[in-house]
């Protein structure tokens, strides 16, 4: 069985099996009654490891989950992203990793997640128009002042990870990676060999591909669901993977995180492992 804990950064220790928070309807009404009752019911099954960001909501997301579970739990890690921002005139999301811009956002998000220090945040994206020495040279700012504590990193080339560790400690990678998406697996080897957290998004919402009939195949096999499978694979892929799958809905969650507790045979993972090539 693959080990259900790991440490960010070395020390924080949290159930690997995580929850991303970016689908929880938060506009008011009964949506939003059902979405505190999700983040609530996953920190009641153990989840330590929660996933929200500015951009979902522009803050309302973050707020969601200060509702649903402020005062948190001890052990509980809410994980929030900086760097993208809200046009007032069009609407529309842009990059922008500079100084005062992030800054700002860190500060907004302490105040809107009710902590004194966020345990882990993450640069959403690297804006490219931003020096990258500036960008993370202000996270470590807002390290030194206490502000935050680990820096993590998004949809980044291994390329990229390499001069931000010159620069800074990364604790973790947030890049788009699932059974059948596997652009980003040499990421994930550079994760694996320094230690650092890799956070898949879209780990589970693979879309169509043709190969949705060998994993249900798989899964019927083991008594699972589909996505259970993918859970699976994820966590027995590499022990620095920490899925971060997300959900409005309280019966796919508990579904989730029952994936904890399946074994994959060998001949099952290489049934699973050839068919990234043919997605
Ligand atoms: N860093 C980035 O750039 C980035 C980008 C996107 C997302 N993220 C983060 O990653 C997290 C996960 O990524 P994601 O939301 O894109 O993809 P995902 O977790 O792979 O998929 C979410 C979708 O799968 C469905 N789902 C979940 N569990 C299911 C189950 N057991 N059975 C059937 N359907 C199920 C959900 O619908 P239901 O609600 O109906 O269950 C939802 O539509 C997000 O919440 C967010 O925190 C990060």
């Amino acid at each position: 069985m693959a080990p259900t804990m790991f440490r960010i950064g070395g020390d924080l220790g949290v159930r690997r099996l995580g929850f991303g928070a970016m689908h929880l309807p938060t506009e008011p009404g009964t949506a939003r009654e059902t979405s505190l009752a999700v983040a609530r019911r996953a920190v009641e099954l153990g989840v330590t490891l929660i996933d929200t960001a500015y951009m979902y909501g522009w803050g309302a997301n973050e707020e969601l989950l200060a509702e649903a579970l402020h005062p948190y739990p001890d052990g509980l890690l809410i994980t929030t992203k900086v760097g993208i921002v809200r046009s007032e005139s069009s609407g529309e999301w842009g990059l922008d990793g500079r100084p005062a811009a992030l800054r700002a956002q860190v500060e907004q998000a302490l105040r809107r997640l009710r902590v004194e220090r966020i345990e882990l945040l993450q640069l959403h994206r690297i804006d490219p128009e931003t020096p990258l020495a500036d960008q993370l040279g202000t996270l470590r700012d807002l390290q030194r002042e206490g502000k935050i504590d680990r820096i993590g990193l998004s949809e980044v080339t291994v390329g990229e990870l390499d001069q931000a560790r010159g620069i800074i400690d990364v604790a973790s990678v947030q890049n788009r990676y699932n059974l059948l998406d596997r652009e980003h697996e040499s990421v994930l080897a550079a994760c694996e060999a320094a230690g650092i957290a890799f956070l898949p998004w879209r780990p589970v919402a693979w879309g169509n591909s043709g190969a949705e009939a060998e994993i249900a195949a798989v899964a019927a096999e083991l008594g699972a669901t589909p996505t259970q499978v993918a859970l699976a694979w994820l966590l027995g892929h590499s022990p620095v993977i920490l899925p971060i799958p997300g959900t409005a809905r309280t019966d796919h969650l508990e579904e989730n995180l029952a994936a904890e507790g399946l074994a994959l045979s060998l001949p099952h993972r290489d049934r699973l492992d050839r068919l990234a090539a043919s997605a």
